[in-house]
């Protein structure tokens, strides 16, 4: 079997990459990748080429490709609200190409990247997957729109099946030390930013004022080597599946400041932070409901909130 990746050279894509018995073809225009994928990835056959129609249609003539793994596309919440046009046009027309590729070459089956954001604000957590969405930025509309997408052409193409995982916050690295989060630019998800804050970089955190224990946002995160391990369980049963969608998280949140002692009690180290405001739109509380994939699958999390801590830190420090 060969699948074919695009975002393969991202944090998610190369860890996926990195795991996959199965050959694999990454499409990625590192955009936001600066990872030296001969060295790390060598067994990959990499397309340097942004995910349009006619890049994505000579791959499919020249490999056999079985699956598509599709998590090409921007990710920054703040990015999409100052550029809400670029997320559209990037997320949404590149993600309609590739299925309208995979429909020409009859391939049928497809994994998508989605994420908890879909859930907005409003819903109580436990989140389950039958939930409504709501679109509180324009980066969380794209995963919402392109799910849709997803879900007509499963509906309208006999042969055609996948499943979107929404994603909980995905943290830490692959043990070797060989893989990371390792933008372009500067980070903005949270366990980068507390890595950065050990060396010198204070770190904010966004409101002390939340109803949780104690006051800082409450989230679900997932250790990045499950998340990968999870796309492995959903290419071995995508057969019995035409469409559906899973939450993909630990199961049990843990507020900011207990993320940052963890972190420090893991790996002896002191974070540099202090409380700012509020962010707007930010849920005080958000946490998933994994009793579908675990049910489904017979499949959980083996990673903890100090390993993943310990994973993140020990693939950072040298570098
Ligand atoms: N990391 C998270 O916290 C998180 C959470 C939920 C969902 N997701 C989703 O998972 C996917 C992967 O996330 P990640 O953390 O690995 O991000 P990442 O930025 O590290 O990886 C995405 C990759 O896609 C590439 N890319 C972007 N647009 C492209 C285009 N038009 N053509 C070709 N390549 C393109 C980038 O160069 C990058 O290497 C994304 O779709 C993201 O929205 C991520």
């Amino acid at each position: 079997m060969t699948i074919l990746i695009t975002g393969g050279l991202g944090y998610i894509g190369s860890h996926i990459s990195k795991i996959a018995n199965e050959k694999v073809v990454i499409i990625d225009n590192q955009s936001n990748s600066q990872l030296n994928y001969k060295k790390k990835l060598p067994n990959a056959e990499v397309f340097i080429e942004d995910l349009k129609y006619k890049n994505v249609c000579k791959i499919f003539k020249n490999y056999n490709i079985d699956t598509v793994i599709h998590l090409a596309g921007l990710k920054s919440v703040n990015d999409s609200i100052i550029s809400p046009l670029e997320y559209y046009s990037n997320n949404i027309i590149s993600s309609v190409e590739l299925l309208q590729a995979m429909i020409k070459f009859k391939i049928n089956k497809l994994i998508f990247s989605s994420s908890a954001t879909v859930y907005g604000n409003k819903n109580k957590s436990p989140l389950k997957e039958d939930f409504l969405t709501q679109s509180i930025n324009p980066y969380g509309h794209t995963k919402i729109i392109i799910e849709d997408i997803i879900q007509n052409c499963c509906a309208s193409y006999s042969n055609f099946s996948a499943i979107s995982l929404r994603y909980f916050n995905p943290i830490g690295a692959h043990s070797d030390g060989s893989l990371g989060d390792r933008p372009k630019g500067r980070p903005l998800n949270l366990m980068p930013l507390i890595v950065d804050s050990v060396f010198g970089k204070k770190l904010t955190v966004f409101g002390n004022d939340y109803p949780t224990a104690d006051g800082t946002c409450l989230r679900d995160y997932i250790h990045v080597m499950d998340l990968a391990e999870a796309h492995l369980i959903c290419l071995k049963n995508l057969n019995n599946i035409k469409y559906d969608t899973f939450n993909v998280g630990l199961g049990m949140g843990i507020s900011v400041l207990e993320l940052i002692k963890t972190f420090e009690n893991a790996n002896k180290v002191k974070v540099n932070f202090e409380f700012g405001e509020r962010r707007l739109g930010d849920a005080a509380i958000s946490y998933a409901d994994t009793s579908k994939f675990k049910n489904r699958f017979n499949w959980s999390p083996k990673y903890n909130y100090k390993s993943m801590c310990r994973d993140s830190w020990s693939q950072n420090k040298n570098n």
